[in-house]
């Protein structure tokens, strides 16, 4: 089965969350991004803007990626805002048709709220279908290597 990572990250935990995911059951990992430059302060405050102001649709995958040859997806993206980043969305928006019929979310968040999964699982109406599992991640004060190497394991 040949599976790819996906990831969007403004300050590389998600990437080393997916990279950990993806050394663990063998994957590929790719990033995908909106274009934007949201390192920082300003990247952040940009963030916080782009997403009250609904502006963010730009997304694309960094890399020589065909969706079409994997059997299995695992999507990493960080809540922004109470939710799964804009970027991801996009992301399913636009992918969705050529995404394999077996497809994860891993949501990485900063808060002791743990509890994203009906926001999480809304995404399938932009997927299309059931996705077939999701995590939240908390990033903050938490071993997130640990907790992704335990999601991880339940995919090999
Ligand atoms: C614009 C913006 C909004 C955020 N909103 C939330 C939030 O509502 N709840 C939360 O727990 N974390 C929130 N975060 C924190 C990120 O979800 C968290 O730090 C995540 O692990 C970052 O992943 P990254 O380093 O891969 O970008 C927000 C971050 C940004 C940039």
């Amino acid at each position: 089965m040949r599976t790819l990572c996906l990831y969007y990250t403004r300050t590389n935990t998600t990437k080393e969350i997916m990279e950990n995911i993806a050394r663990i059951i063998g994957a590929d990992a790719a990033e995908y991004t909106d274009g934007k430059n949201r390192s920082g302060f300003l990247g952040y405050v940009g963030a916080c803007f782009a997403t009250v102001k609904n502006t963010i649709s730009k997304v694309s995958i960094k890399g020589e990626i065909n969706l079409k040859e994997y059997d299995r997806l695992i999507i990493g993206m960080p809540v922004w805002a109470e939710g799964p980043c804009a970027i991801g969305k996009a992301l399913l928006k636009k992918y969705a048709s050529v995404m394999p019929s077996e497809v994860y979310y891993v949501v990485t968040h900063m808060g002791d709220k743990n509890d994203y999964t009906a926001k999480i699982k809304a995404m399938d109406k932009l997927l299309g279908r059931p996705s077939a599992g999701q995590v939240s991640i908390r990033t903050k004060e938490n071993d997130y290597i640990k907790e992704s190497a335990a999601f991880a394991e339940t995919l090999v």
